[in-house]
């Protein structure tokens, strides 16, 4: 059942479309990834749903209801920023509690349930030992549950975070990626996770949106978006390297330097698509070959094909091979639109 339905949603300032158009409809107990290059309107589409920007167009319903004039703490929704600036004068304990406290008019929390909630939540986060830190004493790690457990003292129905691991360091960031699916996974909460890195998009979404320009490119699983995208944009913009692009017969001919390989290796020669192959440069990654170089007829597009160590097969530079790749595996686009169009017979 979906909890958040956006319906025509835009957001433009001055001539800036940061947010063209959006319809979207949000599951409940769904982690849904937005992705898309910085830029794209995330953050602005974000800063709508959570009410903290009025749109220019449309309406967003949470449950039901039109929420769309209402102000941020009548919307059941909690936003982490990119910069969770938690206040360094308080201690994590005064950090959690602080949307409770100003709350405290309308919900009448007493003290004591202010406490009750904040310990509680500090527990599910693991983070229950360093109520009397104050945030320069925390790890970043620590710092980043600290501010999501400051999101979800209010039991908000939709928690928003926009790139709350960029912060991180790389391993870090790996670990609080792990902790932050487990953690939805349990309390069951629908979340919306802003990134611009298609690893982390991969790695944590049901469902993926990409967005480009204040649009949305496509909505599914990542391994849809990723096998069968709905457009060149979508196509180049996940996997790395980035898949290969051919201009071919007036239309555009896409397939990812995975599928590229020696076609020595190939098991279904009647079905794929066979190419002279001029290597220009070889990289070695440790698990894979990384083989630059040109396919006959297109000298200026450069052509990328990540082989797996353990094929052995000979790649010299300056060699001519002959390699194939799957029908399957190959995309065709419109050169003018660059929509996914239909397969075009090989010649
Ligand atoms: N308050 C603002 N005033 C004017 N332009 C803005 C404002 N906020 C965002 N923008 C512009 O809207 C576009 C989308 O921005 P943003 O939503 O922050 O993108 P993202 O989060 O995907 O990087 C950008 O071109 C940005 O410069
Ligand atoms: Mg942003």
């Amino acid at each position: 059942m979906s909890l958040v339905q956006i319906s025509g949603l835009k957001k433009h300032f001055d001539t800036v479309r940061a947010v063209d158009g959006v319809d979207l409809d949000i599951d409940e107990g769904e982690f849904l990834v937005i992705l898309g290059p910085s830029g794209c309107g995330k953050t602005t589409l974000m800063r709508m749903i959570a009410g903290l920007e009025k749109p220019t167009e449309g309406a967003i319903y949470i449950g039901d209801a039109d929420v769309t004039a209402l102000p941020p703490r009548m919307r059941g929704v909690s936003m982490v920023f990119q910069s969770y600036a938690l206040y360094p004068h308080m201690n994590v304990f005064n950090n959690i509690a602080f949307p409770l406290r100003a709350q405290r008019r309308e919900k009448k929390f007493d003290k004591r349930a202010i406490r009750e909630k904040v310990e509680s939540t500090a527990r599910t986060l693991e983070i229950d030992m360093l109520l009397d830190r104050r945030p320069r004493q925390l790890s970043g790690g620590q710092r980043q549950r600290v501010a999501i457990a400051r999101a979800m003292v209010t039991q908000p129905a939709v928690l928003l975070l926009d790139e709350p691991l960029s912060n991180l360091d790389a391993k870090l960031r790996a670990n609080a990626r792990d902790e932050l699916k487990d953690f939805q996974r349990s309390s069951n909460i629908t979340a919306v996770f802003v990134t611009h890195d298609q690893i982390e998009a991969m790695g944590l979404g049901d469902r993926i949106v990409v967005m480009s320009e204040g649009k949305i490119q496509q909505i599914g699983t990542p391994q849809r978006i990723y096998d069968d995208p709905a457009n060149e944009f979508v196509a180049t913009f996940l996997g790395s390297p980035s898949m290969n692009m051919l201009s071919v017969d007036g239309h555009r001919m896409g397939f990812r330097p995975e599928h590229f390989l020696p076609k020595t290796l190939n098991d279904k020669p009647d079905n794929s698509r066979i190419f002279h192959y001029y290597v220009k440069r070889v990289e070695y990654l440790g698990s894979d070959r990384l083989i630059y170089g040109y396919i006959q007829g297109h000298d200026n597009e450069l052509t990328l094909a990540k082989v797996p160590s353990n094929v052995r097969a000979a790649l010299a530079v300056e060699g001519d091979y002959e390699f194939a790749v799957h029908n399957d595996d190959i995309k065709y686009f419109d050169k003018r639109t660059g929509l996914r169009i239909q397969p075009v017979e090989a010649n």
